[in-house]
């Protein structure tokens, strides 16, 4: 199935995707640290645009000829914890809505955070994919199901043409852990610590966490255990000499990304890459369900 992803980031989607055996013929991203990143890692092109210029990225999206788009649109208008007024970013949720009407790909996969479903401008979209003919499954799923040691939980909205609405809700829960995946279980033990501190929003939250259990959300920033923390009643150990955040590379182990996985750019570039990213194992889980659902293997 070919798939093209928008506002592909470094390309953990794709990734996921095309694990699963879809076939991704392009990407369209505007930040060039992360256009060079996706490049070094990926061998279909990705194509600096921006994606608010509908005028402009209809027709080229329209030239690859998905059978999906995927994509999760900029997120951070709906996730900031201080203040959650909607702007511009927001909307390009409502852009994304107005490019997969125009193209009409047989199905499309759009991931946000959960709290979007409450937003104007998801409820903007989900007007927009109804109107067009497509039937919706809205799930939130917690990546700490699907292979990810990390609590991370995320809407997917996945759309497909003819179908009823909830079409795939048992197909996006099949295959669920009954549990979360833990720091340890997932490293198979290799890490070499046993906590580390994850900068908070803010200090009346917990910042120290153990390996056994899941990781809280990878975000774009990660910073140094502040001089004089001290600590918090929620932490899973007294703040020490041990104690340290996690390095980009941990992150992106956290994130599923593989060891092979490139990462061009700047320290800070990366981490923001890879706090933006869906899960690679997130992705891969919903397009196995999309896979099964749509292309089923005669075998099974
Ligand atoms: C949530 S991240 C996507 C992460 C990606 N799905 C992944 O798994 O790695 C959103 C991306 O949208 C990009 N973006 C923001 N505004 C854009 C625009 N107007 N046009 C194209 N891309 C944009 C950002 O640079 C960011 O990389």
């Amino acid at each position: 199935m070919r798939a093209v992803e928008l506002f592909s980031g470094c390309g953990g989607m794709s990734l996921g995707f095309q694990n699963a055996g879809f076939e991704i013929v392009a990407a369209y991203e505007y930040w060039d640290a992360a256009v060079e990143c996706y490049s070094a890692n990926f061998r279909h092109p990705v194509r600096k645009a921006d994606l608010s210029d509908m005028a402009s990225a209809i027709p080229a999206i329209a030239s690859d000829r998905p059978d999906a788009i995927i994509g999760g649109p900029p997120c951070q208008d709906f996730s900031s914890a201080g203040k959650r007024v909607e702007s511009d970013r927001a909307s390009l949720t409502v852009c994304y809505a107005r490019i997969v009407d125009a193209v009409r790909p047989r199905l499309f996969v759009m991931e946000n955070v959960a709290r979007s479903l409450r937003s104007g401008a998801y409820g903007e979209a989900r007007e927009i994919f109804k109107g067009a003919g497509y039937g919706l499954t809205e799930a939130v799923l917690d990546a700490s199901l699907c292979g990810v040691p990390q609590s991370r939980k995320r809407l997917i909205c996945v759309g497909a043409l003819g179908e009823a609405d909830g079409f795939m809700a048992e197909g996006l829960r099949r295959g669920l852990a009954e549990r979360p995946l833990t720091l340890r279980e997932h490293s198979g033990g290799s890490l070499g610590f046993e906590f580390y501190y994850r900068h908070p929003r803010n200090y009346s939250r917990r910042a120290i966490f153990s390996v056994d259990e899941p990781a809280p959300t990878m975000r774009g920033v990660n910073r140094p255990v502040p001089k004089g923390y001290r600590g918090n009643p929620g932490d899973a150990c007294p703040p020490g000499d041990g104690v340290r955040p996690l390095t980009t590379l941990e992150r992106a182990m956290v994130q599923t990304f593989p060891p092979s996985f490139v990462w061009t750019g700047s320290k800070t570039e990366n981490e923001q890459m890879i706090g933006n990213a869906v899960p690679v194992k997130l992705a891969e889980h919903v397009a196995r369900a999309v896979m099964g659902h749509f292309a089923p293997d005669p075998g099974s």
